[in-house]
């Protein structure tokens, strides 16, 4: 079983880095093949509309999502973690999925085959306010992400009030709950 996670911040070591680790961790023990990108170290371009992928489900541009298409299809479950910017993702992990509209286009326009009847997803998210909608935004993205590529949102973990760099080191309950998410992945209960 494998099991892709994208760290959606830029900030290596804080807080959502430390969340996917857990999470990776737990899926790990579990027996699954992890692995995880660092979104903010690829060199991917937004989506520009060139519309290629209408006629055969490849994006045009040549650029590191060349490597993601395959993982991203090739994986049992994902993770999206992402810190919470304005009310959304990070713009990192929003350039990556814009660029997905190339495997939307494969299921909704080609109607190919996706092979996505047991792939599970889940959603990290954290952000530093305590707003009731804070990640309403980037669910509906998320949930969205995951239609397009077939796999089913089954999991989240949202966690608010947390900001400095590392500081959910200091929430054990939250770092419990990761690795919890993460090994609940590949378990049929779960
Ligand atoms: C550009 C930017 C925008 C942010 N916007 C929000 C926001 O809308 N709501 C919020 O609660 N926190 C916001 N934050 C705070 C981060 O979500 C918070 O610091 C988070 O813990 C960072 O996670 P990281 O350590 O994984 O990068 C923002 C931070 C930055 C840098």
């Amino acid at each position: 079983m494998k099991l892709l996670g994208l760290m959606g911040s830029p900030r290596i070591g804080g807080n959502t880095d430390i969340l996917l680790d857990k999470a990776l961790e737990g899926a790990a023990a579990g027996g699954a093949e992890v692995e995880k990108i660092v979104v903010d170290k690829l060199r991917i371009s937004p989506c520009r509309e060139y519309y290629g992928c209408l006629r055969d489900g490849n994006c045009v541009i040549r650029d590191d999502m060349d490597e993601i298409y395959p993982k991203l299809i090739g994986s049992d479950s994902v993770i999206v973690a992402s810190p919470i910017f304005f009310y959304g993702l990070s713009s990192q992990l929003k350039v990556l999925i814009d660029r997905c509209q190339a495997l939307w286009a494969r299921k909704y326009i080609l109607k190919q085959d996706l092979h996505d009847s047991n792939r599970r997803g889940a959603f990290i998210g954290v952000g530093a306010t305590k707003g009731k909608q804070l990640f309403d935004g980037s669910i509906l993205t998320v949930r969205y992400f995951f239609q397009a590529i077939g796999v089913t949102y089954i999991n989240e973990l949202l966690l608010r009030g947390i900001d400095k760099k590392g500081e959910v080191k200091g929430h054990p309950e939250a770092l419990e709950a990761a690795y919890e998410l993460g090994s609940k992945l590949f378990r049929k209960d779960g």
